[in-house]
């Protein structure tokens, strides 16, 4: 089967690129599920009840979050009945929500898993603990294991991809906006690459207005983060190939769209 992911898609100028090539990449790349991080999805900061519907009908199966998870504070009042939607399972259990997901193609489940760092980030409890008793969990009903670790650092995450290998289909980094090109099967067929990229501005810092980032480097004073709306805009993902026997990843492939990397049907 087939996996299509979407990287930390950013206000609305990454809400359009979904709405816009999502049917495309789906018609390219005939994926089994699709799953987007949306923890940036309003404005930057969190989701909306309406955008993570929005998304569902424009063909996600799964929405995953990460460190904004809880920045639109609406999120209380509709995440415990978002059923297809997963914040990092290594927040506090008292937290709202929940941290892995079961999704069915063709009467074949899915395990999906979506975790946070702790390097650069706000203290959380323990994601490879975390993991271990999700995979114990998922492995009584799927090989097939897919997670989303959000995190900041390079190092943290190729841990977690080398401490999964083997146990899980995938481990895709997200939260840095920044594709990596490190995109790789490892020895026990677990799919990795430390970060998929964002899906948004092209020509912000990370997604903000550049003035705005330029000038907090240049004082260092606070400013207000706006998402920059002056024009270009990307799409970056990887499509994951796994056999659903097994669960062992066969091909990772990455996905950059934008002005410089032309999207060919
Ligand atoms: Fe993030």
């Amino acid at each position: 089967m087939k996996i299509l992911f979407i990287g930390d898609v950013v206000g609305s100028p990454g809400r359009d690129m979904v709405f816009e090539y999502l049917p495309k990449l789906k018609d390219k790349y005939k994926p089994h599920m699709t799953i987007i991080n949306g923890e940036n999805a309003a404005a930057g900061k969190g989701i909306t009840e309406k955008i993570y519907k929005q998304f569902l009908e424009a063909g996600a199966q799964v929405i995953t979050m990460g460190n904004h998870t809880w920045d639109k504070k609406e999120i209380f009042e509709f995440i415990d009945d978002a059923h297809n939607m997963i914040r990092p399972a290594n927040f506090p259990d008292s937290n709202p929500g929940k941290g892995i997901v079961y999704s069915n193609f063709n009467g074949k489940e899915i395990a999906i898993i979506n975790l946070q760092g702790r390097t650069f980030l706000p203290p959380v409890d323990d994601p490879f603990k975390k993991a271990d008793e999700l995979i114990e969990e998922a492995k009584k009903r799927t090989d097939v294991i897919f997670v989303d670790f959000h995190g900041e650092a390079t190092s943290e995450k190729q841990a977690m991809g080398w401490y999964l290998n083997g146990r899980v289909s995938a481990v895709v980094g997200t939260h840095t906006h920044t594709q990596t090109a490190d995109e790789r099967i490892l020895p026990g067929g677990t799919a990795y690459i430390s970060d998929v990229g964002m899906t948004g501005p092209y020509d912000g810092i990370l997604g903000v207005e550049r003035e705005t980032i330029l000038k907090r480097f240049l004082t260092s004073l606070p400013v207000r983060f706006e998402i920059d709306k002056t024009g270009r805009t990307q799409l970056n993902g990887v499509i994951i190939t796994i056999d659903d026997t097994t669960g062992q990843a066969k091909n990772i492939e990455r996905i950059m769209i934008n002005e410089d990397h032309p999207f060919f049907s």
